[in-house]
């Protein structure tokens, strides 16, 4: 059996990192964790405490809160997909939603939100054979991770994914939207003090943009077995 490493997936909004680490790590039995979806867990916390107020978010009182959220994950769903928990309660649908994607960006940029989700996150990691996804994961999370794929595409074409994804789901959306989101989103992440997004020197890049999802995992798969293999 090889030695278990670490692999870390960053990049813009809806770019599709979490379809792809969410199947990389099924099909080579690494547990998957969903960074984004803890930073959308605490934005919903915020939201339903009152602490965001006019698109405000009350920044000492959520920092106050931050010892009662408890974030942990479900290994699987009914649907086969792993749901996020917020205080034990199932809240997997309710952090995709438009009110959370338009808060959460300025959420995560609270340098101690991030202090405690970036410790909470490494604990996850500690026994390595792990994928995780999200911004800073190959920069800050895990700066030693063996396998670190950074995935682009414009933000035309990200949009239009989220767009049908969130369409699928039944959300009544307007492209127009998704787009804004999505850009505004990628402006925050790349300008913030505290982690921003930015390519680790060490990361492999993937531009998706006209690739299938299974050219995607063709190409996962070759480099994930190429660095195993120097273990
Ligand atoms: O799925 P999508 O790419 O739209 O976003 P996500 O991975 O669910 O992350 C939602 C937001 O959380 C991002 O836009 C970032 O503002 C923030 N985030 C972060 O700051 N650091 C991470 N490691 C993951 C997410």
């Amino acid at each position: 059996m090889a030695e278990k490493i670490i692999i870390a997936i960053d990049g813009y909004s809806s770019s599709g990192k979490s379809t792809m680490a969410r199947e990389l790590a099924r099909r080579i039995g690494y547990v998957y964790v969903d960074s984004g979806a803890m930073y959308r867990a605490v934005t919903l916390f915020a939201l339903r405490n009152g602490m965001v107020k006019e698109g405000k978010i009350d920044v000492d009182s959520l920092v106050s809160a931050l010892p009662s959220i408890n974030i942990t994950f479900q290994p699987t769903g009914e649907d086969g997909i792993q749901h996020t928990l917020l205080n034990g309660e199932d809240v997997e649908k309710e952090i995709r939603s438009m009110e959370v994607s338009g808060m959460v960006s300025p959420v995560a940029v609270i340098p101690e939100v991030r202090e405690r989700l970036v410790a909470l996150q490494q604990q996850f990691g500690k026994e390595k054979g792990i994928v995780m996804d999200g911004r800073d994961i190959g920069t800050t999370v895990f700066p030693d991770a063996e396998m670190k794929v950074f995935v682009c595409a414009s933000a035309e074409e990200r949009a239009k994914r989220r767009y049908l994804e969130l369409k699928e789901k039944g959300e009544e959306v307007d492209f127009e939207e998704v787009l804004r989101n999505v850009e505004e989103r990628d402006r925050i992440d790349t300008t913030r003090e505290v982690s921003p997004l930015r390519k680790a020197s060490d990361a492999l890049e993937l531009d998706n943009g006209s690739m299938t999802r299974a050219q995607q995992m063709e190409w996962l798969m070759e480099k994930f077995h190429e660095i195993e293999m120097k273990k």
